[in-house]
């Protein structure tokens, strides 16, 4: 029982669609105590300035504390577990195995669920990369406890394998994200307030394209206005919701 009622146009549009698209922000693990970044109070940007923290300035200047930051950010996520939408997800991949699922976070937890089809357009915590030659590195076989760690190759310092700002993301994960929209038949955009580029044009993206866009969120987004469906709801109450729609006894369309 989830509390939420959607309306039977949604419902058809979710059985009938085949190549869905999710993308997800960080609303998205709110429910497993991650923190997302834009939420008043709650949210990091509101207790830590990005520019000190999130760019490769700030690293340059003080690798130390940028390092035990992610490192503390690490810890959090490793403890938090996949949440009901997460979950959701999954099982809708079961039904639908072409369904993508192209994340902001860097959290892992799409990952630990046990999502296939992933895009992690911002990176990852749970993995690192030379600082110089963006080289990726396994932290546990280095087994240096320098505060970051130190290259074996080169001496550079490590760094976390996540896209900072004023750096351009992984060219592999934006043209798969790219790819995705130009295929979806339907697209869901859960958790996100839209304001990070290039991912918050994907959705403007699939409505040129006459694609219907649904947006999970409890409040009012710059998207909100042009998505063809709002569900104005927490993610782990909305997917499970929408998957529900796929187990109507009538089953999905031909
Ligand atoms: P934001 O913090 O900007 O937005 C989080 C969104 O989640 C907001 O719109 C909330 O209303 C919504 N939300 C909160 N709880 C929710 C719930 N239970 N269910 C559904 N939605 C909920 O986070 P992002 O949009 O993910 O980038 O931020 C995008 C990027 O900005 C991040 O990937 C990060 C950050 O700077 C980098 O670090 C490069």
């Amino acid at each position: 029982m989830t509390g939420l009622l959607l309306t039977d146009a949604l419902c058809e549009r979710v059985r009938a669609a085949r190549r869905v698209l999710v993308l997800t922000g960080s609303g998205v693990s709110a429910e497993s105590g991650v923190p997302t970044f834009r939420d008043a109070q709650t949210g990091l940007w509101a207790r830590y300035r990005p520019e000190a923290l999130a760019t490769p300035e700030a690293f340059a200047r003080d690798p130390g504390l940028v390092w035990r930051w992610y490192q503390w950010r690490r810890q959090l996520v490793t403890r938090a577990e996949p949440n009901s939408a997460h979950r959701a997800l999954v099982r809708w991949q079961a039904l639908r195995p072409e369904l993508v699922v192209v994340t902001q976070n860097v959290d892992g937890l799409h990952r630990r669920a046990g999502t296939r089809n992933l895009v992690e357009l911002h990176g990852a915590l749970d993995r690192y990369k030379c600082s110089r030659d963006q080289q990726p590195l396994d932290l546990a076989a280095l087994q240096d406890s320098h505060v970051p760690p130190a290259c074996p190759r080169c001496g550079a310092a490590v760094r976390p394998d996540v896209v900072w700002f004023g750096e351009i993301l992984p060219q592999a994960e934006l043209a798969a994200a790219h790819s995705a929209v130009q295929r979806c038949d339907l697209m869901l955009v859960v958790g996100t307030s839209g304001q990070v580029y290039p991912a918050a044009e994907l959705p403007a993206m699939a409505l040129d394209r006459g694609i219907p866009v649904v947006e999970v969120n409890p409040a009012e987004t710059p998207l909100a206005r042009s998505a063809t469906h709002w569900l104005r709801a927490d993610a782990g109450t909305a997917l499970p919701a929408l998957v529900g729609c796929l187990a109507d006894p009538g089953g999905p369309p031909g």
